[in-house]
C-alpha cells in the first residue's frame, strides 16, 4: 500500500499555544482523497485532529480546507493528485484551515463568523413583487437556465478563502455571496432587480470591490465563477440600470474601457480624470490634486517622465477598433453561460441538452428591469 505524508496545521485555542505544524502517515490508495487520509490519521493515530466533513462525495460542502495553498475540498482531492502538486514541497500533503476566516480548531473555520455572515447580507431569498399567481410561477427555461451556474454553490467557503480583496478588505461581501446575489438578481421572478443592484453597487464593499483577480474561479470544485457572476451584477447595474455609485467604481470601469478604446494601450496618466468625467470636471480636481503626491514621487524616482505622463504616443491599432465596433455593433449583449454545455454531436440523442444551450446563448443576461417584468407573466 502506497504511503503519504500528511503534514497537518494543528491549533487548539483552549492550549494557548500557538499554531503548530505536525506530520503523519496515511497508507491508502492513491484514488483515496486527502479526507480519507486524514481519516485514517485521526482512528488510528490522533484522535482530537478536527475536520468538519459529511458527504465525502463533494456535494455538502463542509470539507473545506488549504492544500499546498490551494483552497478546495478534502474528499474532492485524490492523494496521489495532492502529492503529484506536493512535488515542490517534497511531495508532502500540506492541509492547513481556510483562508480568511478564524480557524476554531485545527482545520475548522468559523464559517458562521464570515462566510454565512456575508451570505445574509445579500438576501438570499426572492422578493417577488405584485399579486401571486393562483398556481405556480411559470419561468422561461433560459431565465432559470443563466442562474444554475450560481445555483450549482455547495457553500463551501474555498472562494471566500482565496479572495485577494478580501485578504485586504475583510468587509468585503465576496465571491460566494456576491455569487448567490446574481441568483436573485437574475431569475425573472424576483421584484427587486434594481433595489438589490443599487444596494451592492453604493456599498464601498460590494460588486466594484472585486479586483478580478480569478482566484475565485480557479478555487471553486463546482464551476460557479463568482467573479463572472460579480462582472455580471456590474454590467446590469451600469449599463442596463445607469446605476452610477458614489464609489465611482462605474465610471472607473468605463474609463478603463474608453481609454483602451482610444489608445490600444492603457494610458495610466488619463485614467484618473476619465474616471472622474475628466480632466476639468469638478469632480476631478480634487482626486488629480491628492494623486499630485504619487506623481512626484514618481517623477522623482524616474518612472515616469513628463512626457509619458502628458503624451501617449500609441494608439490604438484597427484590429483593436474592429473588436469594438464588432461588440459596439451587437442589438444585445451576448453572454454564453459556459456552465450549461453540449456538443453538436449530441444532438440527435441528447436533444434537450442542445436545446439549453442554445437558450442560453440567445438569452444572454437579462436586461429588463424588474419593473418591467411582472411574475405572473413569467
Ligand atoms: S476575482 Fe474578485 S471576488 Fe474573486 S477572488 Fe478575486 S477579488 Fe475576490
Ligand atoms: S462559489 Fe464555489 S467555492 Fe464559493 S462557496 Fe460556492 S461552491 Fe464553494
Ligand atoms: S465531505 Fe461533503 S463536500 Fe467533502
Amino acid at each position: 500500500m502506497p504511503e503519504y505524508t500528511l503534514k497537518l496545521r494543528r491549533y487548539s485555542p483552549e492550549s494557548g499555544e500557538p499554531a503548530y505544524w505536525e506530520e503523519f502517515t496515511a497508507d491508502l490508495d492513491g484514488h483515496r482523497s486527502v479526507l480519507d487520509g486524514i481519516l485514517q490519521i485521526r482512528d488510528r493515530e490522533d484522535g482530537s485532529i478536527g475536520i468538519r466533513h459529511s458527504c465525502r462525495a463533494a456535494i455538502c460542502g463542509s470539507c473545506g480546507v488549504s492544500i499546498n495553498g490551494r483552497p478546495g475540498l478534502a474528499c474532492h482531492m485524490h492523494l496521489e493528485e495532492a502529492q503529484k502538486r506536493a512535488e515542490r514541497d517534497g511531495g508532502v500533503i500540506t492541509v492547513e484551515p481556510m483562508g480568511n476566516m478564524p480557524v476554531l480548531k485545527d482545520l475548522i473555520v468559523d464559517m458562521d463568523a464570515v462566510h454565512w455572515k456575508k451570505m445574509q447580507r445579500v438576501t438570499p431569498w426572492l422578493i417577488p413583487e405584485g399579486e401571486h399567481p393562483e398556481r405556480e410561477y411559470i419561468v422561461p427555461k433560459e431565465a432559470m437556465v443563466d442562474v444554475t451556474q450560481t445555483m450549482a454553490c455547495i457553500q463551501c467557503g474555498a472562494c471566500v478563502s482565496h479572495c485577494l480583496s478580501m485578504e485586504v478588505d475583510p468587509l468585503f461581501i465576496g465571491p460566494a455571496a456576491l455569487a448567490k446575489a446574481y441568483r436573485f438578481v437574475g431569475d425573472p421572478r424576483d421584484g427587486q432587480q434594481f433595489e438589490r443592484l443599487r444596494d451592492l453597487s453604493e456599498d464601498p464593499h460590494g460588486i466594484y470591490d472585486c479586483t478580478h483577480c480569478f482566484n475565485c474561479i480557479e478555487a471553486c470544485p463546482k464551476g460557479v465563477a463568482p467573479m463572472s457572476q460579480i462582472m455580471r451584477l456590474r454590467r446590469i447595474a451600469g449599463s442596463d440600470h445607469g446605476i452610477e455609485d458614489r464609489n465611482n467604481g462605474h465610471r472607473h470601469e468605463n474609463a478603463f474601457v474608453k481609454n483602451i478604446e482610444r489608445n490600444g494601450l492603457l494610458h495610466e496618466a488619463d485614467l484618473l480624470p476619465d474616471s472622474y468625467g475628466g480632466k476639468f470636471h469638478p469632480r476631478a480636481v480634487p482626486e488629480l490634486l491628492s494623486s499630485l503626491p504619487i506623481a512626484l514621487r514618481g517623477l522623482q524616482r524616474g518612472k515616469i517622465t513628463p512626457k509619458k505622463a502628458l503624451l501617449h504616443e500609441h494608439k490604438a491599432p484597427q484590429e483593436v477598433k474592429d473588436i469594438f465596433q464588432r461588440v459596439h455593433g451587437h442589438d444585445t449583449r451576448f453572454e454564453l453561460n459556459l456552465y450549461v454545455s453540449g456538443k453538436d454531436e449530441e444532438q440527435s440523442g441528447e436533444q434537450d441538452n442542445h436545446d439549453i444551450v442554445e437558450g442560453a446563448q440567445a438569452h444572454g443576461t437579462p436586461s429588463s428591469s424588474s419593473a418591467e417584468r411582472s411574475p405572473n407573466s413569467v
